[in-house]
C-alpha cells in the first residue's frame, strides 16, 4: 500500500484537474492506499529564488519561510507522488512548476530526501485541447533524474469543448490509481 501525495496545481477546485484527481483516488483507495491532496491555490508558495543556499535546515529546507514547509512536510511523508495539473503553455501550471522548483531544497539538505528512495511518480493532465506530449515528455525525464519509479499518465482531453457542470469519470485516471494499488511498497 502507498502513502499517496497528490499536489493540485489548478486554480480553479471544481474543474477538469480535480475531477481528475478525484477519479485517481476512487482507484487508489480501493485498494487501501492513502490519498492526501494539497491544494496549491490555498497555499502561498513563493517561486524559486535561485539562490542554491538551501538545505541548512531540516525543518525549512528553503531559505525561503512560506507554504512550502507544509509541502515538505506532507512529502516527506509519501512514497508517491502524483503531479495533478491543468496544460498551461503545453506544461505545468506555474502553481505546480513553483513547486517542482522548490522541491530542491530538500536534495540541498539531502539528496535522498528528493532523488531515490524507491519513490514512484504520476501524472494527472488536464488540457483543453489535444498536445500533452511535451509535458509527457518532461515528466518521463524528470522521473528518470530524480530516480523514482514511474508509474504512469493519464490526461482529460479537449476540455475546453465539456460542460463543467457535467465532467465525466476519467477511465484513465482511474485506472492509474488503481494500477498504484499493484505497486510494491517502498523500502526505506
Ligand atoms: C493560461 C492558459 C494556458 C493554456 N494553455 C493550454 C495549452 O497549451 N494546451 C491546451 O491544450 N490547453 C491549454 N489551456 C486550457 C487548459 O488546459 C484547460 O482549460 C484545463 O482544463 C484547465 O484545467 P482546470 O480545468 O483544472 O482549470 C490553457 C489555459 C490557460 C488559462
Amino acid at each position: 500500500m502507498s502513502n499517496i501525495l497528490v499536489l493540485n496545481g489548478s486554480a480553479r477546485v471544481d474543474a477538469f484537474t480535480a475531477a481528475m484527481i478525484k477519479s485517481f483516488r476512487k482507484g487508489a483507495e480501493k485498494g487501501g492506499n492513502t490519498v492526501r491532496v494539497l491544494e496549491l491555490s490555498r497555499l502561498h508558495i513563493h517561486s524559486c529564488i535561485g539562490c542554491l543556499k538551501g538545505g541548512k535546515d531540516r525543518a525549512h529546507p528553503c531559505v525561503q519561510r512560506d507554504d512550502m514547509d507544509i509541502v515538505y512536510e506532507e512529502f516527506r511523508k509519501a512514497d508517491t507522488i502524483v503531479f495533478a495539473t491543468p496544460l498551461f503553455f503545453w506544461d505545468y501550471s506555474g502553481l505546480l512548476k513553483n513547486v517542482i522548483d522548490r522541491l530542491w531544497a530538500l536534495a540541498e539538505y539531502e539528496r535522498s530526501e528528493l532523488i531515490g528512495k524507491g519513490r514512484g511518480g504520476a501524472l494527472l493532465v488536464a488540457a483543453g485541447g489535444s498536445h500533452p506530449e511535451l509535458i509527457y515528455g518532461h515528466f518521463d525525464y524528470m522521473m528518470k533524474r530524480l530516480a523514482w519509479k514511474n508509474l504512469g499518465k493519464a490526461a482529460m482531453l479537449h476540455t475546453d469543448d465539456m460542460d463543467m457542470k457535467d465532467i465525466p469519470e476519467c477511465e484513465e485516471a482511474r485506472a492509474l490509481g488503481e494500477a498504484v494499488c499493484q505497486t510494491d511498497s517502498v523500502q526505506y
